[in-house]
């Protein structure tokens, strides 16, 4: 592999194939390339690469690093899971939503976030709650927040509308992006079994 458009710390993460390794580097310094060539070095060092997955926050991110470890290691490359952390979810559901228990099944609905605000306005209109107090603008931030655990006190009416909003997602078989995220922890908190067929399956673990 052609390693010389690394640089002297680049390599030194690249080079480790077994184990945890943290690259702590300022924005556009090389922390994506690094990674990206780890994953190659690790199938030309005979590492299975479906065993390999890698999660990033950016569609774009994780465009770059599937065609650029493909131009490192050829078809090999295409095995490897490299996918945002939201679309790697989404995938997970897909096969394990079913132990959420009913009504949840494989064909669940992913709600952007216009279909989730437009519930939102549907509930609040719904509840004879001000349209404007509870915008669904503020509604989705504040929900999305205490999804994510940053709030756990909610003032009532607020409440209300979250508590239905989510009803209508369950009855619905959706789920909002917080929920591919929230989900997927409960499983794999939940589940054993879930947690060692995963841990099996991904030995190598890179997150960017
Ligand atoms: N050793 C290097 N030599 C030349 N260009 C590099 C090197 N490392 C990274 N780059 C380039 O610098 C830019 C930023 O790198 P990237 O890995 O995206 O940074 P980060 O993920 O830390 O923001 C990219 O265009 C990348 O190809
Ligand atoms: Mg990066």
């Amino acid at each position: 592999m052609q390693m010389t458009s690394l640089n002297e710390h680049q390599l030194e993460a690249v080079n480790i194939i077994d184990g945890a390794v943290a690259v702590i580097a300022g924005a556009g310094s090389g922390k994506t390339r690094t990674l990206t060539y780890r994953i190659a070095n690790m199938i030309e060092h005979h590492v299975d690469p479906r065993s390999i997955l890698a999660v990033t926050f950016t569609n774009k991110a994780a465009k770059e690093m599937k065609e650029r470890v493909v131009d490192l290691v050829g078809p090999q490359g295409l095995a490897p899971v490299i996918s945002t952390f939201h679309s790697f979810c989404a995938r997970f559901l897909r096969d394990e939503i079913d132990y959420l228990g009913e009504p949840y099944t494989r064909h669940y609905l992913i709600m952007d976030e216009d279909d989730a605000k437009q519930v939102i306005r549907d509930t609040v209109k719904d509840l004879n709650l001000d349209p404007n107090r509870y915008s669904s603008n503020r509604l989705k931030d504040y929900f999305s927040k205490v999804k994510n655990g940053q709030y756990d006190q909610l003032d009532f009416e607020d409440e209300t509308v979250f508590v239905k909003y989510n009803e209508y997602l369950k009855q619905n078989n959706a789920v909002d992006f917080d929920d591919l995220l929230i989900f997927t922890l409960q499983l794999l908190n939940n589940n054993e079994a879930l947690l060692n067929y995963y841990q099996e399956q991904y030995k190598y673990i890179l997150i960017d």
